[in-house]
């Protein structure tokens, strides 16, 4: 991105897009860039990789949930109307250093624990397809935090019922909309006999400065997503996920590798194929095929970002598709969409 136009351009369409909706302060921040030169430059003089909308916000609202004190804290908090731009100018400003080391030396790794109304479903579909306990892989796991899934309370609520799956008693609680069709419903989680995440950067929750980073990359005015993730982290702290720090194609060979045997093989990606390049991506289907035994890839991405799911007709951009690829030996591939869901798991349309 190496013209300033193009950068003040990419952040207003993204703003556009991406936060409107649902984070106005971002999107008034990406609509005003043009008018803050200084911040303009600090953006540009970075990576194209480190010049990401997502990854300014969260090095910003980092620094803020470390206390950095500024009048732009109390309008993440909800306690002051104040305009964003400016004041997201000035702190940037004032906390240069800080923000180009983070810019410097993170990426975002959103953990959305939302997504673990769609994974439940994948998993239990997984299950109900094979007959068979589950070993399961989730590939740019992050944190690791949906790991858990079995650990977490899921409401569906659909034709005016809600079915429930997982522990009465747990502290992470999901609501997923059903708004049409009928998805494979079960009081019960899948049978998970084993369970692993790769992540080329994974987070360990226990380290508050790495869970804080996780809690950075949400978007500050959601408070439920706050509160969920908070406790989200206390089971991760608990129930420690395996994470294996590995690049994608090294890591799923590795994982594949180590997997129990009797059981079926599942492999997720949660909007995380979208950021592979296409070698990755090359590689780690390679692996797939490559395997032994019969391995299902569900994913939960963009529309069109899982090449063997072709588009799909979502209602909205921001739609992802749930899909399912199974890999049986070289020869054989199926793919299905499933269905479409809002990226954090908040609804979902079952085909
Ligand atoms: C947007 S996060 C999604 C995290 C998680 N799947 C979720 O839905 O909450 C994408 C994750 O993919 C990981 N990732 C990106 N490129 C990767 C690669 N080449 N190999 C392994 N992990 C990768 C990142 O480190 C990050 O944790």
């Amino acid at each position: 991105m190496a013209a300033h136009a193009d950068l003040i351009e990419f952040y207003r369409s993204y703003g556009e897009s991406s936060f409107e909706v649902d984070e106005p302060a971002y999107a008034e921040v990406c609509h005003h860039l043009g008018d803050y030169p200084g911040l303009v430059e600090l953006i540009a003089a970075h990576d194209p990789d480190a010049q990401q909308p997502n990854l300014l916000f969260a090095a910003v609202h980092y620094l803020i949930l470390g206390g950095a004190e500024h009048p732009l804290a109390d309008v993440y908090a909800g306690r002051s109307n104040a305009a964003p731009a400016p004041l997201f100018a000035d702190f940037v400003q004032s906390h240069r250093n800080e923000v180009n080391e983070l810019l410097r030396t993170q990426r975002t790794q959103t953990n959305e624990v939302g997504r673990s109304a769609v994974l439940a479903l994948m998993l239990q579909d997984a299950q109900r397809r094979t007959g068979l306990p589950l070993a399961w892989i989730d590939l740019g796991a992050s944190g690791g935090l949906n790991l858990n899934v079995d650990q977490f309370r899921i409401e569906y609520r659909h034709d005016g019922q809600v079915t429930s799956t997982g522990p009465g008693d747990a502290t992470v609680s999901l609501e997923c909309n059903v708004r049409s069709g009928q998805p494979p419903l079960d009081d019960k989680h899948a049978d998970i006999a084993w369970r692993v995440g790769v992540d080329r950067a994974p987070i360990d929750v226990t380290d508050d400065q790495r869970a804080r980073w996780l809690k950075a990359c949400l978007w500050p005015s959601k408070q439920e997503r706050h509160e969920r993730i908070d406790a989200a982290i206390e089971v991760a702290r608990s129930h420690r996920p395996v994470l294996i720090e590995a690049d994608a194609v090294a890591g799923v060979e590795a994982a594949i590798g180590h997997a129990p045997t009797d059981v079926a093989l599942v492999m997720t990606t949660t909007w995380v194929w979208y950021y592979l390049p296409p070698e990755t991506r090359a590689g780690v289907v390679s692996v797939l095929r490559q395997s032994e035994r019969p391995v299902l890839w569900y994913s939960l991405e963009g529309r069109g970002v899982v090449e063997p799911l072709g588009e799909s007709a979502g209602r909205d951009v921001i739609d992802s598709m749930i899909g399912v690829v199974v890999y049986d030996g070289a020869a054989s591939t199926d793919a299905e969409v499933l269905g479409m869901a809002h990226p954090h798991g908040a609804w979902l349309d079952w085909y």
